[in-house]
């Protein structure tokens, strides 16, 4: 039987991120992955870094592609009645976010991983974790056939939301909260010069839309789309038709169409696990928690879970106190449900609800006119938007 100091389950963002710092630290994890890694780095998500998950990265020592190619981007626009409304992140806040994709991301600390050493075990099937509330946890896996066990101090469950991990937690003490939205996005990447030089918000009668970039030379759309829609019958050119339909006319020749590289329906859905933490076993990121992609905060909630369990994971290892650790699912779950809100809030403010009463569409509309004439409700967005701190 193998023993290790920390197991960390998934290698996502969140697993990846948290194995590195901790290899920063001289702590000893392995990661397990169901997965193989180009299935892993094939998933196409959000783009959008706050500071503090570009500072993590740096921390992580993964950030040398990241500063040379992430694009800052000082503001957003928000598209509402046909008007454009600037969102400026810098006079707003002083700060800005990065645009990077994480699938670079994940690239990125995949490739460190490997420079340094620490073991990932890909496709790890049947992963099972037993003896949670023992100071010995055990984790048990088959891989190319054969049944494999580990001991360690603590698990790291960063397995995302079909993971194994929140499972383990004994249902009378996990407690969940969810919102499904009537609604998806339908996405699409191409090799096509972004539409603008910052992203775009649109609220369209005929349903949200946002256009996002992951470099100069390639775009990723989003239209908003009912949930029983189906890829095969949105052809690229129908796609981009409706985009163009619901651009500011400022932008509608601006569009440059291509050839699709992904297209994807994603359903939108905001939830929580409380609490993040039981025994030894702690969740981080996606295995823990949802946000809807509007505002991008999925991948940057996983950063600061990992920072609060890494500091604890430090503190515990290096100055023998377990005050880090003890105070992690509080901490990680205030700064959760903030941006589960804000999530929210966007995601209430930008779309159409189909059969929306009368009332709740005024209310939708009072909440923007109020936005875009309060410099106190933009910088309530804008401070959102670049991340709260930790
Ligand atoms: N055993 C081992 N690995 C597993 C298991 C399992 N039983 N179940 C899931 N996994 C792996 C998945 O294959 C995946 O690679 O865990 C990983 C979880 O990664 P993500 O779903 O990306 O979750 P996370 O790392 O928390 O990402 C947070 O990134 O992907 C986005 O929407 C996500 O934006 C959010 C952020
Ligand atoms: C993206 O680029 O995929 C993206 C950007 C911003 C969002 C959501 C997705 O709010």
């Amino acid at each position: 039987m193998k023993s290790v100091s920390v197991v960390i389950i998934g290698a996502g963002p969140a697993g990846l991120l948290l194995g590195q710092l901790l290899q920063t630290s001289g702590i000893e994890t392995v990661i397990l992955e169901q997965r193989s890694p180009d299935y892993v780095l094939g998933r196409i998500r959000a783009g959008v870094l706050e500071q503090g998950a570009v500072s993590l990265m740096r921390q992580a020592g993964c950030s040398e592609r990241m500063d040379k190619e992430g694009i800052v981007h000082h503001g957003t626009a928000l598209m509402v009645d046909g008007q454009m409304h600037r969102i400026d992140f810098q006079d707003l806040t002083g700060t800005s976010v990065l645009v990077y994709g994480q699938t670079e991301v994940t690239r990125d600390l995949m490739d460190a991983r490997t420079a340094s050493g620490a073991p990932t075990l890909y496709e790890a099937e049947d992963v099972s974790l037993s003896d949670l509330d023992s100071p010995r946890p055990t984790v048990r896996f088959r891989k190319d056939g054969i049944e494999q066990t580990i001991t360690c101090d603590f698990i790291a469950g960063c397995d995302g939301f079909h993971g194994v991990s929140r499972r383990s937690i004994p249902a009378h003490i996990l407690k969940t909260y969810e919102r499904v939205y009537p609604f998806g996005w339908l996405g699409l990447l191409s090799d096509t010069p972004p539409v603008d030089d910052e992203l775009i918000y649109i609220n369209h009668p005929r349903g949200f839309a946002l256009c996002s970039m992951r470099s100069h030379s390639r775009s990723r759309y989003y239209l908003q789309c009912g949930l029983d829609e189906k890829i095969k019958d949105w052809s690229d050119e129908r796609f981009w038709d409706a985009l163009q339909d619901r651009l500011p006319a400022s932008h509608q020749d601006r569009l440059v169409r291509g050839p699709s590289i992904e297209k994807s329906i994603a359903p939108l859905r905001s939830f929580v696990a409380e609490p993040m933490r039981y025994g030894q076993l702690f969740l981080a990121g996606d295995a823990a928690h949802i946000v809807p992609p509007t505002g991008a905060k999925g991948l940057n909630l996983a950063a600061s879970d990992v920072y609060y369990l890494w500091k604890g994971l430090e503190d515990f290892y290096h100055h023998g106190q377990s005050g880090g650790l003890e105070a992690y699912a509080g901490k990680a779950l205030a700064r959760v449900w903030k941006a589960e809100r804000f999530s929210w809030w966007m995601t209430t403010m930008l779309h159409q609800f189909p059969g929306q009463p009368a009332f709740e569409s005024k209310m939708q509309q009072a909440e923007l006119a109020y936005l875009f004439s309060s410099r106190a409700a933009m910088t309530a967005l804008a401070e959102n938007y670049v991340g709260l701190p930790y």
